[in-house]
């Protein structure tokens, strides 16, 4: 198979780095990728967020704040490049044709944001229909999609399995909220769905097991195409 993996910044960078997590899941990754073909987007995190709120106090343009966004999500990325050590391209890669050639080379890409106005869900979506991926991983800080926010409301459901039109609403209503934010960015759920990709949402204690995670076996959200 060949696989992309959306870690979500919040997940490896909570407060300071995870050393332990971005150990485990380079460890993970590497097991996957005797078998399988594996490309990495890493978020910005907390982090992305304290600098762009910086940023805010000198600058009212949004394209230059994304622009440091960027940055940190390329922090991040160096960082699990590292874990990964020479099975992991050395470079940050910031274009997808590229990420297509390190595979190639049998190495694992590293992609962190691209381009302003979106975020690092949406450039894996981008990456996972470039590369023709029969699966994208989203590990975020949430551990699965639920019928409701569970920050919010101590019913909310888990959903183990939910169609890619049900993400789009999700992701949409989520976004319309004010400071409401969804699992998945409202941008990526549709590259989801034009890409028709498999998707499998799970949280940070499953991506401790990666390697079960894309043979089913964790307690996320499987997003049908
Ligand atoms: P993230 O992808 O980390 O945003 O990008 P996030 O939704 O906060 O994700 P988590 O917490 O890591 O899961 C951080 C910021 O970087 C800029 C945007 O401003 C985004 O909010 N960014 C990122 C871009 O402008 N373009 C990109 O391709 C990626």
């Amino acid at each position: 198979m060949r696989i992309v993996f959306d870690v979500g910044g919040s997940v490896l960078v909570p407060d300071e780095p995870d050393v332990d997590f971005i150990g485990k899941i380079a460890y993970e990754l590497i097991k996957i990728s005797e078998d399988h073909e594996v490309a990495v987007v890493v978020g910005g995190g907390k982090v992305a967020r304290e600098y762009i709120r910086a940023a805010k106090s000198f600058s009212p343009n949004e394209t230059f704040k994304d622009y440091i966004g960027i940055h940190i999500t390329r922090a991040n990325a160096m960082l699990l490049i590292a874990a990964l050590g020479e099975k992991a391209y050395p470079f940050v890669i910031q274009d997808f044709r590229k990420a297509w050639e390190v595979i190639q080379l049998k190495k694992i890409p590293i992609m962190g944001g691209t381009h302003p106005g979106h975020t690092t869900d949406a450039v894996s979506a981008l990456l996972a229909e470039y590369l023709q991926a029969d699966l994208l991983v989203v590990v975020t800080n949430v551990d699965g999609v639920y019928d409701s926010d569970p920050r919010k409301n101590p019913n909310a459901r888990k959903l183990s399995r939910i169609t890619v039109d049900q993400l789009v609403g999700i992701a949409m209503e989520g976004e319309s909220r004010a400071g409401g934010s969804s699992v998945v960015d409202a941008l990526a759920a549709k590259f989801i769905q034009r890409g028709r990709i498999k998707t499998i949402i799970v949280g940070k204690e499953d991506a401790r097991h990666l390697f079960d995670v894309i043979k089913g076996k964790h307690s996320g959200t499987v997003v049908e195409p």
